[in-house]
């Protein structure tokens, strides 16, 4: 059963997870010399990306981080949906981080499967076979779904592939769309894995994941690390319907 923090609101939860973060890079540039951070995009992460600015550039070893995506949208990187801009926006511009250990997902690529494979080459390279993030953040649809990993979609069954092309079709998407995406193995191969989920829509999907038998309508359950551990950063209004509310 995963650890659950339930948290007094977004800013609470943001800040929790910051320190969170900062001991799981400064433990990761003891042990291996350096940091690789899997993003997650859609908005939630956005304040603590902020909290991390707010701290500056010398709070943590940024020259020793590298940062990831877990996924992208099918936009170029100065769209507004694309999870690239809004980090940029964020975290690393007000940061100034070294561009060189920015790992942006191509989603504006014309072959989103041809961006999905030299992703998954540059990570494997940098990584390893699976690659092991010292840290994973996820974020988690009101659906259920965490990266692209939408209900219904291909990549769910993904057993081998780390990052793919996943083609989804939700509302969230609006209808039809091509995300690139990490896979399950890839997610749950990390050392850290940490969700964060905020607002009162989070409650009913938070509550099949956490405690309703294994549904592949919610591709989060989906996520269970192989070695590592996952704990969920959520604040009470998530929290609402789990058995025990608030932790
Ligand atoms: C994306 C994200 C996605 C996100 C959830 C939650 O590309 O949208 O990776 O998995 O984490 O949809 O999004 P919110 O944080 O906006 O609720």
């Amino acid at each position: 059963m995963p650890k659950v923090q339930s948290f007094d609101g977004l800013d609470a939860l943001s800040r929790a997870a910051a320190g969170d973060l900062a001991t799981i890079v400064h433990d990761a540039v003891r042990d291996r010399g350096g940091c690789s951070i899997a993003l997650s995009g859609g908005s939630t992460p956005k304040r603590l990306f902020q909290l991390l600015a707010a701290d500056g550039r010398d709070a943590l070893p940024w020259d020793r981080i590298d940062l990831w995506w877990g996924d992208e949208r099918a936009v170029p990187p100065d769209h507004p949906d694309s999870n690239y801009n809004m980090t940029r926006q964020a975290l690393i511009e007000p940061l100034g981080l070294d561009p060189a250990r920015v790992h942006r997902m191509r989603g504006e690529a014309s072959d989103l499967s041809v961006a999905a494979r030299d992703y998954e080459d540059e990570l494997v390279r940098a990584l390893g076979s699976p690659p092991v993030f010292d840290y994973v953040m996820l974020g988690m649809g009101p659906d259920g779904h965490t990266a692209s990993l939408f209900p219904g979609s291909p990549a769910l069954a993904e057993t081998r592939r780390f990052v793919v092309a996943n083609p989804v079709s939700s509302p969230l998407t609006k209808g039809a769309a091509t995300r690139i995406t990490m896979s399950p193995p890839a997610l749950n191969a990390g050392r850290h894995v940490r969700f964060l989920a905020a607002g009162a829509d989070k409650a009913a999907p938070l509550k099949h994941v956490l405690e309703g038998p294994k549904d592949p309508k919610y591709p989060a359950q989906l996520i269970a690390p192989s070695s590592g551990d996952l704990v969920w950063f959520v604040d009470h209004a998530a929290a609402a319907l789990l058995t025990g509310g608030r932790s």
